[in-house]
């Protein structure tokens, strides 16, 4: 699939592949079309070995206003059930290579849901993030409920999702849900940047420093030790290693192959 109707893609620098949500009229809510798109063009950019990093973003208004209401609206449980809704959005946190959330605006519901499934998120000034579900008689269904609350911990969680707190960029910084918050017109060279920055890296030692990352999130202490163990042992097979090593011994750049 290249014909994309609900999103822009683009490779704005070396290594970096961008995906832009792109339905102005909806700030960019989260119709089924528009999650098929992105995690069509995500798969491509992870199977693309010229692409080292992504990113994501929205527009300046809406990074995304979440799940389309309208289009939810009148089905019924076993239909939502059958759906795989969310399963096919899942999809995307099996992306191996980082991707880069640049959020502006609304960043609401399933849109900070699908910002969380990232694995960096960068704010402009002028971002709000906020679970209101709870307003149209729903709950986060795509992780607001479990990786918001392992983010930002279970008081704030609570507010944002029993009580639709939203909550501003600096707020978003001091709870750890973003790394940074830069001036709306930079928001997304500073996230190309950055991904330019990462893809240069050493592609291996990339791929499985996200996978360690992201078990934090899913097991206990214990398990997650074992697993860095595990792949911190397995990179001595690797090509990037020896070059990585012997490149520091001799004082030069490395210069990597990803193998
Ligand atoms: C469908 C949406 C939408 C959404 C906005 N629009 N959000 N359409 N689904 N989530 C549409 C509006 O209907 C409107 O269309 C147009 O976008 C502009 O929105 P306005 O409301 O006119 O803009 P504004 O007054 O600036 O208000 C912005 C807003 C508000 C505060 C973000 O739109 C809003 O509250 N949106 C819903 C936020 C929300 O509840 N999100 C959670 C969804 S449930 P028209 O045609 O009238 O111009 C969810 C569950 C995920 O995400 C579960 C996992 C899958």
């Amino acid at each position: 699939m290249t014909d994309y109707h609900d999103i822009l893609v683009e490779r704005p620098a070396p290594g970096v592949g961008l995906i832009r949500l792109h339905r102005p009229d909806a700030l960019n809510a989260l119709s089924r079309r528009l999650m098929a798109e992105v995690v069509d063009a995500a798969q491509a950019f992870d199977a693309d070995p010229d692409i080292g990093a992504l990113v994501l973003t929205g527009s300046e208004r809406a990074f995304a206003a979440g799940a389309d209401i309208k289009e939810m609206a009148a089905a019924g449980a076993v239909e939502m059930l059958n759906s795989g809704m969310i399963e096919s959005w899942a999809r995307l946190s099996r992306v191996k290579k980082p991707i880069i959330a640049a959020v502006a605006g609304h960043c609401l519901g399933g849109g900070n849901e699908l910002a969380m499934m990232c694995d960096i998120l960068i704010a402009a000034e002028t971002a709000k993030f906020g679970q209101p579900e709870i307003n149209i008689g729903v709950i986060p269904g795509a992780g607001g409920t479990q990786r918001l609350t392992r983010i930002v911990g279970k008081s704030l969680a609570m507010e944002m999702i029993l009580n639709d707190r939203r909550i501003n960029a600096q707020e978003a910084l001091a709870a750890g849900l973003v790394s940074r918050v830069v001036a709306p017109e930079r928001l997304v060279d500073e996230a190309v940047e950055l991904a330019q920055q990462i893809a240069a890296r050493a592609p291996v030692a990339v791929q499985l420093a996200k996978a360690a990352v992201n078990k934090a999130y899913e097991t206990s202490l214990s398990e997650g030790l074992e697993y860095e163990k595990t792949l911190f042992y397995f990179l001595f097979g690797t090509e990037d290693q020896k070059e990585g090593m012997q490149a520091f011994a001799e004082k030069r750049a490395a210069v990597w192959q990803g193998r």
